[in-house]
């Protein structure tokens, strides 16, 4: 098997203050060890990008966004385009997560277009997929990440996933408190895996998949020691620095 690096990113949503930021990144800093072996991701809002790339010069740490619009530039109010996320240093960038999908009607073909918009401008997606709690109840939870995926892979090509993360985030773990089952995720993320392989092993092989859904200090250990996940996506507990370094230690 391939030796995946595990990553852990932050997604801190429409959360915190300028002050409150500058405090949590400064805590986050301090706490990651040079042994770290995650590579570690925080994802502020917009606003703040220029705040935190200023802070990361130096650091191990890399700078991810929530979203990007699927166009390169013109009419579009207050949309960012990929290109100005690279003015300032951001590495990856957060696509498809299920809050943009179900309240700012993102359908998978514009998710795919977002994807591919971003392998184009040189920056690295985490493309997240997962199913509602009535789907997977229904039994379709398969059915929903095929389609998922494989809008973006009829898009983008395999090849656009070289780069890429994904992370399964079931909806129905998200900020809820409610975790998926290390069994439960680890299914899910082996079936991501194979549906890639389907086109190319390869890749597949390397591709790293990250689980999100009230990831705590106190599961990321069980979650991250399953064969197919390899690190997380974390909501809630990324906004207390020593609950998000504990995440970071736990993905070895
Ligand atoms: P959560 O959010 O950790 O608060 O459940 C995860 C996410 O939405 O990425």
């Amino acid at each position: 098997m391939t030796n995946r690096q595990p990553l852990v990113a932050a997604n801190w949503k429409m959360n915190g203050s300028l002050a409150s930021i500058r405090l949590l990144l400064d805590g986050i800093l301090k706490g990651i060890q040079s042994e770290t072996k995650p590579e570690v991701v925080v994802c502020p809002p917009y606003i703040y990008i220029d705040e935190v790339a200023r802070n990361l010069d130096n650091t191990q740490v890399l700078l991810g966004a929530q979203n990007v619009s699927q166009h390169e530039a013109g009419a579009y109010t207050g949309e960012i385009a990929a290109g100005m996320l690279k003015d300032y240093k951001c590495v990856y960038v957060i696509v498809g997560h299920s809050e943009r999908r179900a309240l700012y009607c993102e359908t998978d073909a514009m998710v795919a277009d977002k994807f591919a918009r971003v392998v184009e401008s040189g920056l690295k997606p985490i493309l997240c997929v997962g199913e509602t709690l009535n789907e997977r109840e229904a039994d379709e939870t398969e059915e929903v990440i095929a389609r998922q995926l494989d809008a973006v892979i009829e898009r983008a090509g395999v090849q656009g996933f070289a780069n890429a993360v994904i992370a399964y985030e079931p909806v129905w773990a998200i900020g809820t408190g409610r975790t998926a089952t290390p069994e439960q995720a680890q299914e899910v993320h082996a079936f991501i895996r194979l549906r890639l392989a389907r086109h190319d092993e390869a890749i597949a092989d390397g591709l790293r998949i990250l689980y999100g859904g009230s990831v705590k200090a106190d599961n990321a250990n069980e979650l991250f020691n399953m064969a197919d996940i390899d690190g997380g996506l974390i909501g809630g507990a990324s906004l207390n620095a020593d609950d998000f370094l504990s995440i970071c230690r736990a993905a070895i």
